[in-house]
């Protein structure tokens, strides 16, 4: 199956009933393994989680932590880009190359990478006790 088909897959089971806009991710480890995250909102409306961050969580959960592909789908007129938060949590796990596939569920997709969505990215590079 490829990354956006478990993207699309997964997106049925996303918990979005404030916005209504039903978000899948899907991250591939360097072990080849499909981890998969949806949207999960909550009454107080600061509390919900975006798609990137649930797979990203249940990658790190099964003890991985080199992301080597991204897919998102959305069910919007035009590919859907990470939110900033979402675009450093992808970069704490991916190279600057690591490509993403940015999808609609009427087929329109847009590809780019880890390093595109976030160029001058904060890491542990800048840290000096690192
Ligand atoms: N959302 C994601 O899950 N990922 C994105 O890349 C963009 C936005 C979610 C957050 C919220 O549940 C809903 O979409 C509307 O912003």
């Amino acid at each position: 199956m490829s990354l956006l088909d478990a993207a699309r897959q997964v997106r049925e089971n996303a918990y979005a009933p404030y916005s209504k806009f039903k978000v899948g991710a899907a991250v591939r480890g360097a072990s080849g393994q499909i981890y998969h995250g949806v949207n999960v909102e909550n009454v107080a409306y600061p509390e919900g989680t975006c798609a990137e961050a649930g797979a990203i969580a249940a990658m790190v959960a099964a003890g991985e932590t080199q992301i080597i592909e991204v897919a998102v789908i959305a069910d919007s007129p035009t590919p859907v880009p990470p939110c900033g938060g979402c675009r450093q949590k992808l970069a704490e796990f991916s190279r600057h190359d690591v490509p993403v596939t940015l999808a609609t569920t009427s087929g329109e997709r847009l590809e780019t990478s880890v390093g595109d969505l976030l160029p001058g990215r904060f890491d542990v590079s800048h840290m000096d006790n690192a």
